[in-house]
């Protein structure tokens, strides 16, 4: 920020009267600040985020690059590709208008039952911090303002808006606050967002932390944003530095908040400030005139091809966990049949549930990805093996919405790409709430089968559904939980069975005539005619068996994996365990793609050769997945997280709140530190990752850093198989002499190199000072911890392939 750029602030503060500094405090709608032309003040718009820029209203049927979501990210290890993925971000959102992108999320994977886990990176806060520093860094580039969510311990979704996270000192500031701090530290971040959540009896978007720790501790001079709806209450919020109340026009802020200045319970110099940010920030994105923005046009970087870098990320994102005997990569050439397995093969999780969801103009489905890639001699087979989608989706085929008032008056009609007909920001121009009667969704359905068809409709309020005229279903449909984003997520839906003959359109109209507030619409959908779960395993086993290679795509669905609430269990949906037994009980040569934002427990993992997790990998997956499948390109993910054997010997699992209180009792032993800790042995261990070659690792240094650093430790390797590779070298730290305090082990850096085959290289790490602090929670400080410390450098956790002891002194 330059001088004349605070001067301009100044001066444009100065000639604001309260009540209109106050307007610049709270949302104009659901995704935007107001704007004020009468000081050059342009409308800024917020979009999340994280994997994809969904926009505003105007910008929601603009498709967006969807990438692979946070976890797959965090898989590659990779800040340089993190840093390439923010300015891809800053590039979409300046196409869809967007100056606040809200993202990255860099809460802690505390808990695998977490239901945001796949938003994440990963359990690791070192991890965590490098890949949020790199994607900060990237959207910033581009000149979008990057928002750092969610300030602080909102690990999990069980009672999101009130539940009482109990940490000590210690933990928050080595765990939950670590990320957060480096990434305000060496990003510059230009917004924060505060959290739902309460930590230690105190509302987030209240706590004392926003000015004192991340204000004055860290520097922070950016805009703190509230979590949608968190803003609760006007004097405690403005006076701990919360700046900007979500969405809006109505919040605690606006004549609550003029009030309370008149009355002396804000001081009028604290609205001044929180004015003053936001103008910095408006100045920053290039929406404030006569202030340069921090990105001049002519500064921004050179343009990227979005499905490159979707597919790029997910390509290096995809992790191999097991490979025995060699089975992959598959080669063309010896093969005639691959059968390829399971629904989410054809439909795949491309991204999270919830906030994150953005759609893209395609999404390449492992089926397409592998019919493309595979040679004209390799017969592919498909078959579904188990139906997965809980949930149904959107009836297929163009229809329209049709709003009328109470005289039947058409007030609008839109055109639908498919029968889902959702405004969830403002309604389509002429259609007043106050007048809308009804929302009628007509249009003709071909059915391509014959037989009984399922039709499902979701939303909140009163439906009629009918079929060639004749009414199938009249009823209220309610929500239960008490999420109340859950209506974005998983609103109610009833489900309603009708025979059709293939080839024979109808007519479908659903009629609503009752709104809930803020959720205007429903969708229609459908399931076709299916055959009975035994019957489609059965298929999927008599595929395998007459194929060279099987290939069985797992993964949950949004109905248990998504924002909003948390999973209940770490098993797959539905008999996916039976459908993988069987089918490598048929084919000795079957490889699983677990295509999830999160750990699964994966029972048969010792029962077949080869298991790829292709997280939520984005529109491209499917040809990233081919390109791993037939070795075009190597799986290049290291595990962020620790993937269980079991759910019983998860280490930190419990995320529900007792009375109100959700307790961090294991303290800085969470993710592999906890693992440690129990003694208990992991599936995989985090870091953990498979590539197609082999590595030796020869001469290791270690060096105090001659800067303000720890260390620089030097690792020599050399790629010892037979294609090029890309290797992640990871450096842990442990003290010589365990003390129990602290974990046996944790990550101190790590660093990815590439080789040919026979070829040697080096990789450099520095170490940090901070690895070898920690809190001192009488003194509230940092403290270094003197004495022995081992080294240990490798693969993963349970790779370790060289180690040196190092010295820190007093
Ligand atoms: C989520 C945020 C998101 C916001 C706006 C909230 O429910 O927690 O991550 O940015 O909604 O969609």
């Amino acid at each position: 920020m330059t001088s004349i750029q605070h001067s301009r602030i100044d001066a444009l503060l100065a000639g604001l009267d309260l009540a209109a500094k106050i307007g610049l405090l709270s949302g104009e709608g659901l995704w935007a600040l107001p704007a004020r032309p009468e000081i050059g003040l342009a409308r800024m718009v917020l979009s999340d985020g994280p994997a994809g820029v969904r926009g505003d209203e105007s910008a929601a049927d603009v498709p967006a690059i969807q990438l692979p979501g946070p976890t797959a990210l965090a898989s590659t290890w990779d800040p340089e590709l993190a840093r390439r993925v923010g300015r891809l971000l800053a590039q979409e959102s300046r196409r869809k208008g967007v100056h606040v992108l809200l993202a990255p999320a860099v809460n802690i994977q505390r808990s695998p039952l977490g239901g945001r886990h796949f938003e994440f990176f990963s359990e690791d806060p070192l991890l965590t911090a490098e890949l949020g520093v790199a994607y900060v860094s990237g959207v910033q580039e581009g000149g979008v303002a990057a928002t750092v969510k969610h300030f602080v311990a909102n690990d999990s979704e069980t009672d999101r808006f009130t539940v009482d996270v109990r940490v000590g000192e210690r933990a928050l500031r080595e765990i939950y606050l670590a990320p957060f701090e480096a990434i305000v530290r060496r990003a510059r971040p230009w917004a924060v967002m505060s959290a739902y959540n309460t930590v230690n009896g105190v509302p987030m978007t209240s706590h004392a932390a926003l000015n004192a720790v991340l204000r004055r501790e860290w520097g922070f001079d950016g805009v703190l944003v509230s979590d949608w709806t968190a803003a609760r209450d006007t004097v405690a919020n403005a006076l701990a530095g919360l700046d900007i109340a979500m969405p809006g026009p109505d919040t605690v802020y606006g004549d609550a908040l003029l009030e309370a200045v008149r009355d002396g319970r804000v001081p009028a110099g604290v609205v001044e400030e929180m004015a003053g940010r936001v103008l910095r920030l408006a100045a920053r994105v290039g929406a404030l005139s006569g202030a340069e923005p921090a990105v001049p046009p002519a500064d921004l970087p050179p343009r990227l091809d979005g499905r490159a870098v979707a597919r790029e990320v997910a390509t290096r994102s995809i992790t191999l966990v097991r490979n025995e005997n060699d089975v992959l990569p598959i080669d063309a050439a010896r093969v005639g049949r691959i059968a390829l397995i399971g629904s989410a093969a054809a439909e795949p999780r491309t991204i999270g549930g919830g906030s994150i969801t953005v759609h893209p103009e395609r999404v390449v489905s492992p089926l397409a990805g592998l019919r493309a890639a595979l040679p004209p001699h390799v017969e592919l087979t498909y078959t579904p093996g188990v139906a997965l989608q809980a949930t149904l989706a959107p009836l297929r085929g163009r229809f329209e919405a049709i709003f009328r008032d109470r005289h039947g008056r058409v007030l609008a009609s839109v055109p639908l790409a498919d029968a889902s007909a959702w405004w969830r920001g403002d309604p389509p121009p002429g259609v007043g709430l106050e007048a809308l009667a009804s929302l009628e969704l007509r249009g003709n359905f071909v059915p391509t089968a014959s037989g009984v068809h399922t039709f499902g409709i979701a939303g909140l309020g009163h439906f009629e559904f009918s079929v060639d005229g004749a009414q199938r279903y009249e009823g209220e449909q309610e929500m239960g939980g008490s999420d109340p984003a859950g209506v974005f997520f998983r609103p109610p839906e009833t489900r309603h069975e009708v025979e059709l003959r293939a080839g024979q359109p109808v007519l479908v109209q659903v009629r609503a005539t009752s709104f809930a507030p803020g959720s205007l619409g429903f969708s229609l959908n459908h399931e076709e005619p299916s055959e009975t779960p035994e019957e489609t395993i059965r298929a999927a086993v008599v595929a395998a068996a007459g194929a060279d290679v099987a290939v069985v795509v797992v993964g949950t669905t949004e109905e248990i994996e998504s924002e909003g609430f948390d999973r209940t269990s770490l098993d797959l949906p539905g008999r996916q365990d039976e459908l993988v037994a069987r089918v490598a009980a048929a084919n000795s040569r079957t490889v699983v793609v677990v295509n999830t934002g999160a750990p699964v427990t994966m029972p048969w993992r010792e029962e077949v050769p080869a298991i790829l997790l292709s997280w939520f990998g984005g529109q491209e997956i499917g040809a990233a997945l081919a390109d791993v499948l037939l070795g075009v390109a190597e799986p290049g993910g290291r595990l962020p997280t620790t993937w269980p054997k079991q759910q019983r010997d998860v280490p930190v699992l419990s995320v529900r709140p007792v009375d109100g209180e959700l307790a961090y009792d294991e303290g800085v032993f969470v993710g592999y530190r906890a693992w440690q800790r129990a003694g208990a042995e992991p599936a995989y261990w985090f870091g953990h990752g498979l590539g197609y070659t082999e590595w030796a690792y020869d001469a290791l240094s270690v060096s105090p850093d001659p800067g303000d650093d720890l260390a620089r430790v030097r690792v020599g390797l050399r790629n010892t198989g037979t294609r090029t590779g890309r290797e992640v070298v990871q450096i842990y730290l442990a003290p010589a002499e365990p003390d129990g305090a602290r974990p046996d082990s944790w990550l101190a850096g790590f660093a990815v190199t590439t080789a040919a085959p026979g070829e040697a290289v080096h990789a450099e790490v520095v170490i940090a000072q901070r690895a070898v602090e920690s809190w001192d929670t009488p003194g509230h400080c940092w403290r270094k911890v003197p004495g022995s410390y081992r080294i240990l450098v490798g693969r993963s956790q349970s790779d370790i392939r060289q180690e040196t002891l190092f010295e820190v002194g007093a």
